[in-house]
């Protein structure tokens, strides 16, 4: 949500800071905008629309040279995306420009104060006013570090500044609360990003900072405060990914980059799990034995896709472990008052690790004594930083917006959570433990099958153009896979999609069956026989009513035949590891229709990679 960047250095700012916003516009595409320190005061340009518009702007105009600079994706809050709503924003005398992220929540209270000592303000953002009162300070003489220092403290909500002052043009200054910032450290440069792919381009090296700190980067250094100006330290740490990873790479889509990217990704955050003795080992868990001995009752929070992956996981970790799992989204958790004890364990999946319902759903839990484990994409975000435990996936960089192999990732933590926890409990023999991690190991084989199949799927997808609403039906893990399937239909290619777990077809969805609405079954393996034998009587009764059914069927399973007008095979897996096969041909199915609708399935409309503002 809004993508930041910051550079001082040597370089031409112009190009570092757009190239940056390029490799965050995944954030928020409503408008972008860039602002340069030059002869006392501030060269800008800003564009509604993708960074596009800005990029032809600045490559017609371009602004002066300069070696300091910041920049701005924008996904509107406050305001219509129009060009005076884009930022940066300007100080009332132009000298000083702030780009923001987040929502300064006192901001009337803040504009009428300013309107009243006679500042005209030009745009209907709250981030005007952070921009007049740090003008307004520097001014007075104050250095622009104490100035942010000021400033903040009397600001109430969420928000990442970044500013420079055209007076003082050797440094950036930024601030966090609640909202995600960065530093990248460089040689003779350094810069400031919402996250590390801003400057992955030009340094790998990075400072993930503390809540309330203030940030000053110099070409030389960087210096980090509290916002009372006690001096603070942020803690250092190396990428491990690179540039590759954040480019397209000679595809058309990131989506599609990263849907085939999936094998890898699986394989990845599967790696190093078992220790010499075959037992499995979870580094980064920090959750002693003793502590997860005494869970009794576990919560999964999270948002959209990731809430998804944490309805699959309720039925591994009750399945292996006999605890009870409620799964719940972030955003209702936080507000019903939850029955939360020491021997709760809250687990927060998140891609970003920056959600703020998400985030703010483990503070409460951790203000009521909770553990919580995070179980996160992104290393240095503040999800895992304000969490008890984490484990992390190793997805790689996820830009596009949907999200795909984060999800799968997920999946796989949160198996291996579970088999933790029995492990740990003693719920399951070693063995059986053992074997459950044979078959992960397998998966990305088998997730690599059905990629390999994938021009059956584009087919489909392509001969369902001008469709109007689609179903998903699913059993058991079958059931969040469904839902997740129609999330990624709806997201992409803004057609009505909705998942339904096949039990409830009686007692509604049936009403909804047409002649010739596609209906895609998710089929749970044979080994399940009570399972497999009640979703081939939906598959009939939506059938029997006129539905077009795509089937999603193991490999050999013949009894789906006469039911299925379209029958897409899937590897032989468990059941409880079925959704990492078969989620893959519904991410498929949604990318290409999608665009051969001609959306843009990496920024689709409306929607931002990660929601950092309620
Ligand atoms: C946004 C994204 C989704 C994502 C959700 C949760 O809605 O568009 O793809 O699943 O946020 O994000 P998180 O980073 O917490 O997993």
């Amino acid at each position: 949500m809004c993508g930041i960047v910051g550079y001082v250095g040597s370089k031409q700012a112009q190009g570092v800071v757009v190239e940056g916003l390029r490799r965050l516009e995944y954030r928020g595409y409503d408008s972008a905008g860039v602002a340069l320190a030059h002869d006392g005061t501030v060269a800008w340009n800003k564009r509604a629309g993708k960074l596009a518009n800005l990029e032809k702007a600045v490559e017609e105009t371009p602004l002066p040279e300069s070696t300091t600079g910041i920049g701005h994706t924008r996904w509107a809050t406050h305001g219509a995306p129009n060009d005076v709503n884009a930022h940066p924003h300007l100080g009332r005398a132009g000298r000083l420009a702030v780009v923001h992220n987040g929502i300064i929540e006192n901001f009337a209270q803040l504009r009428a104060e300013l309107e009243a000592a006679g500042h005209e303000l030009l745009s209907e953002t709250d981030t005007e006013v952070a921009a007049h009162l740090l003008e307004q300070e520097v001014a007075a003489g104050t250095d622009l570090t104490t100035a942010m220092q000021r400033v903040c403290r009397r600001l109430e909500g969420a928000f990442t500044l970044v500013a420079l002052d055209g007076q003082d043009p050797e440094r950036v200054v930024a601030a966090r609360r609640n909202s995600p910032l960065v530093v990248g450290l460089g040689e003779g440069e350094n810069f400031l990003g919402s996250d590390v792919a801003a400057f992955i381009e030009h340094t790998r090296e990075a400072l993930e900072l503390g809540q309330d700190q203030v940030v000053t980067i110099t070409r030389e250094g960087v210096e980090v405060t509290g916002f009372d100006g006690t001096p603070a330290e942020g803690v250092r740490y190396h990428v491990d990914w690179d540039l590759t990873a954040a480019e397209k790479d000679g595809h058309d889509w990131f989506m599609r980059k990263e849907i085939l990217e999936q094998p890898r990704a699986v394989a990845d955050s599967l790696l190093g799990r078992r220790d010499a003795s075959g037992l499995l080992q979870l580094d980064e868990m920090r959750l002693s034995d003793g502590e997860l001995r005494e869970i009794d009752k576990i919560i999964i929070i999270a948002a959209g896709t990731s809430f998804y992956a944490g309805m699959v996981a309720k039925y591994a970790i009750e399945h292996w472990t006999r605890v009870p799992v409620e799964v719940e989204l972030a955003s209702e958790f936080r507000y019903r008052d939850p029955i939360l004890t020491h021997s709760t364990l809250v687990v927060a999946i998140s891609q970003s690790g920056e959600t703020a319902d998400t985030l703010q759903a483990i503070r409460h839990a951790r203000v009521q004594r909770s553990k919580v484990l995070a179980i996160c994409n992104t290393n240095g975000s503040t999800i895992p930083r304000e969490s008890d435990g984490v484990i992390y996936t190793h997805a790689g960089p996820e830009i596009g917006v949907a999200s795909t192999k984060g999800y799968l990732t997920q999946l796989v933590a949160c198996y291996l959570l579970a088999l933790y926890l029995a492990q740990v409990k003693g719920t399951r023999f070693g063995d059986e433990i053992g074997e459950v991690l044979d078959q992960l190991d397998e998966m990305p084989a088998h997730i690599q099958t059905v990629l390999d199949a994938r021009e059956q799927v584009h087919a489909l997808a392509r001969q369902h153009l001008g469709t109007r609403s689609v179903l998903f039906l699913g059993r058991h893990a079958g059931y969040p896979v469904a839902l997740e399937g129609a999330l990624k239909l709806k997201e992409l290619a803004y057609i009505h999609a909705e998942g339904f777990a096949a039990g409830e077809l009686k007692h509604g969805p049936i009403a909804l069956i047409e002649e010739g609405l596609p209906v895609l079954c998710i089929v749970p393996p044979r080994g399940r026989d009570q399972l497999h034998d009640k979703m081939l009587s939906g598959i009939q009764e939506v059938r029997a009513r006129g539905a077009r059914t795509i089937c999603l069927a193991e490999e050999g399973d013949d009894s789906i035949e006469p039911y299925a007008d379209e029958l897409i095979r899937l590897p032989r897996v468990p059941v409880l590891l079925q959704p990492l096969v078969a989620v893959v041909p519904l991410q498929l199915f949604a990318c290409e229709l999608a665009t051969a609708m001609g959306h843009d399935v990496d920024q689709p409309r409306n929607l931002a990679k990660s929601v950092t503002v309620e």
